[in-house]
């Protein structure tokens, strides 16, 4: 049996590893809206309402992303200088160098083909047993997989870049760990950058290389850095986006059905799970003045977590914010950021999921929880947050 922890203050919460098994942190967010938007996290200060968070992430002029880069505690420490630690110009001279590359369409015709085989050649493995947890099985080997094929690396290397991603999150509460994660992808990295160079094959890396702006081409550190970036940003948030959404389909047989039925559904279905249960539940910035915020005064370059998960159930934003309901306008839900950061990769990971989901509810009919397991599937996490498990039957 997996042992919850229940924390009781903002502090005990934001003090967690980023997958500690926390059940239900929306309580403790809604006291903090309530009682104190803007306060003291213990190492910094947090937001925790929509307005403000949008207003923070807004200003980056006060709210840095230097909390990100290298020069700070954090995953700027392990990932190496990227995107999402780069203020002003050069931020947007990386974005433009990025943000083409990671379009569906610039990543080929065969990205949906590729997503949809990738899909398929999962769901074979187990189809014929009638079961699957599909957490393991699915949810969480579909979009690395994608990921690895679309970054032309070898299938088989699926398990290593998943523990390597791991190890990066962790940097906060284990830096040791953190560091090794970095290293290790480094090392296997840095040899398949040069190959490429040499060698290009048409992929993600070799469109990396080749990309230019204003005659400027990326490095193979600032190359390697934003990979690794990617694999945590990019894989474990579609994830927990399709853990997510099975989670909810499959304690609604009534949403369920509707969606199975009709598709179409399915983008609103996403939005609003990514608002119910944000696959990202915090960013981070430094300030770079002394302001005032939510009537709270935050020092020069404070720590500053801006808590998506709290602002995306804040009830003066959404209606009802604890019901999931995918009439609601969620699209306006801080789940891909906002402001100049906002998701580079959002439409990659949302057609992805849309891919995914469509192919499962295409095989795996009668879906349902498997009646024999006795331990409840529940969406947990710190940071990220998703299902322990999905272990499900079907038709078959
Ligand atoms: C589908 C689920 C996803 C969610 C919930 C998500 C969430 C986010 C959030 C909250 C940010 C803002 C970070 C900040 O403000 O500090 C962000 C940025 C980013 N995301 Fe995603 N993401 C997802 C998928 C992806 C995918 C699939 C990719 C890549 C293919 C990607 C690449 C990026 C990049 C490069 C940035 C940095 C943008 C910048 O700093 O300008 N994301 N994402």
């Amino acid at each position: 049996m997996t042992a919850f922890v229940q924390p009781t203050t903002p502090e005990q919460l934001l003090h967690l590893g980023p997958i500690d098994p926390v059940e239900n942190p929306f309580p403790i967010f809604r006291e903090m809206r309530d009682k104190q938007p803007v306060g003291p996290s213990g190492m910094g200060y947090y937001i925790a309402s929509f307005e403000l968070a949008q207003q923070a992430l807004l200003d980056d002029e006060t709210f840095s992303n230097k909390s990100n880069s290298p020069d700070y505690p954090g995953i700027g420490m392990v990932f190496g200088q990227t995107i999402i630690g780069m203020n002003g110009k050069e931020h947007l001279k990386h974005r433009n160098l990025i943000t083409p590359a990671l379009r569906p369409r610039a990543l080929g015709d065969n990205f949906e083909q590729l997503a949809r085989d990738t899909a398929d050649r999962l769901i074979n493995k187990f189809i014929d047993s009638g079961k699957s947890n599909l957490v393991p099985d699915f949810t969480f080997l579909y979009p690395l997989s994608v990921f690895v094929q679309i970054l032309g690396l070898p299938e088989e290397d699926v398990d290593d870049f998943h523990q390597w991603g791991i190890d990066l999150t962790h940097v906060a509460s284990d830096p040791a760990r953190g560091l090794h994660g970095s290293a290790c992808l480094r090392d296997y990295l840095g040899p398949v950058v040069q190959d490429k160079r040499n060698n290009p094959t048409g992929d993600l890396i070799c469109r990396l290389i080749e990309a230019e702006v204003m005659g400027e081409k990326m490095t193979d550190e600032e190359i390697i850095s934003f990979l690794r970036l990617l694999i945590t940003g990019g894989a474990d948030t579609t994830y927990h986006l399709l853990g997510n959404v099975l989670h909810t389909l499959l304690n609604d047989a009534e949403l369920l059905e509707l969606v199975s039925n009709d598709r179409s559904k399915i983008e609103p279905l996403l939005w609003e799970s990514l608002r119910w249960e944000s696959p990202v539940q915090f960013v981070s910035r430094a300030t770079n003045r002394e302001v005032e915020i939510g009537g709270t005064v935050i020092p020069d370059d404070s720590m500053v977590t801006v808590l998506i998960g709290s602002a995306n159930r804040d009830e003066r934003a959404f209606e009802n914010p604890d019901v999931f309901d995918i009439t609601r306008k969620a699209d306006k839900s801080l789940a891909f950021g906002y402001g100049r950061h906002y998701c580079a990769g959002k439409d990659f990971g949302f057609t992805e999921a849309t891919i995914g989901l469509n192919v499962l509810l295409d095989r795996l009919q009668g879906l349902r929880f498997d009646p024999d397991v006795s331990e409840p599937s529940k969406i947990r996490g710190v940071a990220f947050r998703g299902p322990s498990h999905l272990k499900v039957q079907f038709n078959h």
